[in-house]
């Protein structure tokens, strides 16, 4: 049964195929299609979208093989309230996420599914997050009713037939069902983005490894390898089996004598992971190179030497559209400048993509992301803020040659950040991992157009907040233990890119700069950089950094390093508000080091004396 016309893959999986046909019965669907992830396969869904109106083919001498998508505008990023964790007892889901009872939860959802995809083909989307076959990976095979799901899968994953041999090979899988949540009536014409939004519901059943998604087709409520599987169902695994599964990019930092170091950074959506894991170092760097592993999650277990290894379970970028440009991120903009799908950015009257920040004069005319006619006087942005590009890691020129190592790479350093306009310095290190640990569930963040229903600012722990599958106390109490697991733990550091002045200008210039706050890191991690010893953590004094061909102040600098001890104590004290709702679950060594915070800071002056260690 296949309405493409093509051949579909082969799977003798008996579990697959008794779960094909059980979700058959359920769904309803007009005919079924197991992806065979070829290039062919692709093509014909393509076509099959431009016909339906979701795609449109760009110039092919601009922008080859790519496609612009246009979603509802009530489906254009996470729904964070509509997603839930439904373990058997609520305290394992944790205060921080929407708990569902799963009986009730399978009952709502077996309302939900049942015919919802009358009228559409069912797609079966097998893919593995890693490397195939590699023993890090794990397979999970996705039903969904959209052909854009199937597309972007086959970017974002190693997705087709190479994942259901593997499964023939008796190996087992995440099982994730996915509908838009709009069955069509015998004759009913489609619409170009199909959705059902006051039905979303995006769950996920820890204990049994499986997840559900309806109502949505966009990013991480629909594309279920990523959010869902890669972190939310991947950090319970890792809980149980002792690793790491992070919203973390990885990179590679290579000096000019061809020493390697390698760093994974947890930044929240929308706050510059993409960006840092391409960054290009500016002048005054010769001979420094940074090499992408990966931009959005990282897998990291304790190796046989002792040291944190970490690969990242994608094969595609889902990157931020808005803000990429030649000037703030040369790597991505080759990345998709062909075989990209686009979502939401606006299209030129050439027939290419334009968003905001990727030239500095926008083109006269465009139609902006909801096809309407748009132009520079329109008063509203062209690209949604939203907007996306799916394009392959293979196509980043910086991407690291052990990108695809099944073995991972060494990581050195764990940094974490968040986005705060105010009384957030630009970089400290912690004192030891228990701090570390501390400073990572402790960051803070300002609201982002990646998720809607977020508070202008929040506790955003190790950037998790959405993607933990389980109690974050627990998740802090596992950080501590994964500590213990390797010889020396990794040193964490904590940063801001974001700071502002009085006027709302960024204090730091961000993007390629971020370079030098990096390379003070990789120093301090290899034994080499002074430091200062703040109430904080470790920071860099003025002249710690590198300020080789870049004019910036000392003033400027005190300015976005300071923080005024009257704020940091009360910033302590708001940390109640998270940790109180974990009860005793929070482990001991937080709260201490939260008092020990509070302490340095009632003796710390206004400005840190310059007492160097190291
Ligand atoms: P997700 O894919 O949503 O997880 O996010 P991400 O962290 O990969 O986001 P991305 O790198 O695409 O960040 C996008 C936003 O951050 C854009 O608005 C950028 O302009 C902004 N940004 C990135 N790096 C910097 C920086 O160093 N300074 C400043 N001020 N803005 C930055
Ligand atoms: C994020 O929101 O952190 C993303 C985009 O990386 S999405 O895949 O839509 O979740
Ligand atoms: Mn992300």
């Amino acid at each position: 049964m296949t309405r493409l016309g093509i051949p579909g893959g082969i799977s003798m999986n008996t579990k697959l195929l008794a779960w094909i046909d059980e979700m058959a019965r359920l769904c309803k669907p007009d005919g079924i299609h197991i992806c065979d992830g070829s290039q062919s396969e692709y093509e014909a869904l393509c076509r099959l979208m431009i016909a339906n109106g979701t795609m449109i083919r760009l110039n092919a001498a601009k922008r080859p093989g790519s496609y612009l998508c246009r979603s509802d505008p009530r489906d254009v990023a996470r729904v964070e309230h509509r997603t839930f964790i439904c373990s058997h007892n609520k305290g394992d889901a944790g205060p921080t996420n929407n708990w569902v009872d799963p009986k009730e939860m399978r009952e709502t959802l077996d309302r939900l599914f049942d015919g919802c995809m009358r009228g559409r083909t069912m797609y079966v989307v097998p893919f593995s997050m890693g490397p195939l076959g590699s023993p890090i990976a794990h397979v999970g095979v996705e039903i969904t009713d959209s052909p854009y799901v199937c597309v972007n899968m086959r970017i974002m994953t190693r997705m087709g037939q190479g994942v259901l041999d593997l499964l023939d090979g008796g190996g087992d899988f995440v099982p994730c069902t996915h509908s838009v949540g709009k069955p069509l009536a015998p004759g009913e014409a489609d619409v170009p983005w199909p959705c059902n939004p006051d039905n979303l519901h995006v769950a996920h059943f820890p204990e049994d490894r499986e997840i559900w998604s309806f109502g949505s087709g966009y990013g991480g409520n629909a594309l279920l390898g990523k959010k869902c599987f890669a972190l939310r169902i991947a950090s319970t695994m890792g809980r149980d089996e002792g690793w790491l599964a992070e919203h973390m990019l990885i990179v590679g930092v290579e000096s000019p004598r061809g020493e390697k170091t390698y760093v994974a950074a947890a930044f929240p959506s929308a706050c510059g992971k993409t960006n840092f894991a391409m960054m290009v170092p500016p002048k005054g760097f010769d001979g420094w190179k940074i090499w992408t592993v990966g931009d959005d999650i990282a897998w990291i277990k304790p190796a046989a030497d002792g040291r944190f290894h970490a690969i990242n379970p994608e094969a595609g970028f889902f990157g931020v559209a808005p803000g990429t440009g030649m000037g703030t991120n040369p790597n991505a903009m080759a990345a998709c400048s062909r075989n990209t799908i686009f979502t939401n950015v606006a299209l030129t009257d050439d027939g290419d993509v334009w968003w905001e920040g990727m030239t500095d004069t926008p083109p006269s005319h465009l139609l902006d992301w909801t096809g309407k006619s748009w132009t520079p006087e329109s008063g509203e942005p062209a690209a949604h803020p939203n907007a996306r590009f799916t394009a392959p890691v293979e196509q980043c020129p910086s991407v690291d040659p052990d990108w695809e190592n099944p073995e991972g790479v060494p990581i050195s350093a764990f940094i974490v950040g968040g986005r705060l306009s105010r009384n957030a310095p630009l970089v400290v290190q912690a004192f030891n991992w228990a701090h570390g640990v501390y400073l990572g569930a402790t960051m803070g963040s300002e609201a982002t157009a990646a998720a809607v229903g977020q508070a202008a600012i929040r506790r955003d722990p190790f950037a998790m907040l959405p993607f933990c599958g389980y109690n974050m106390a627990d998740y802090f109490n596992h950080w501590l233990n994964m500590g213990r697991k390797v010889k020396s733990p990794p040193s964490i550091f904590r940063v801001n890119w974001f700071r502002r002045d009085e006027d709302g200008k960024f204090l730091w210039p961000g993007y390629g700069q971020n370079m030098r706050v990096l390379k003070w890191i990789v120093d301090r991690v290899r034994g080499r950089a002074p430091a200062i010893e703040s109430a904080l953590g470790f920071v860099p004094d003025y002249e710690d950094l590198y300020w080789d061909a870049m004019e910036y102040p000392r003033e400027k600098f005190d300015a976005l390093m300071r923080v005024d001890p009257a704020a940091g104590v009360a910033d302590a004290r708001s940390q109640e508000e998270l940790f109180d709702r974990f009860f005793d679950r929070v482990p001991k060594e937080l709260l201490y080091e939260r008092e020990l915070l509070k302490s340095r800071l009632w003796r710390a002056p206004a400005v840190w004396e310059p007492a160097r260690e190291g």
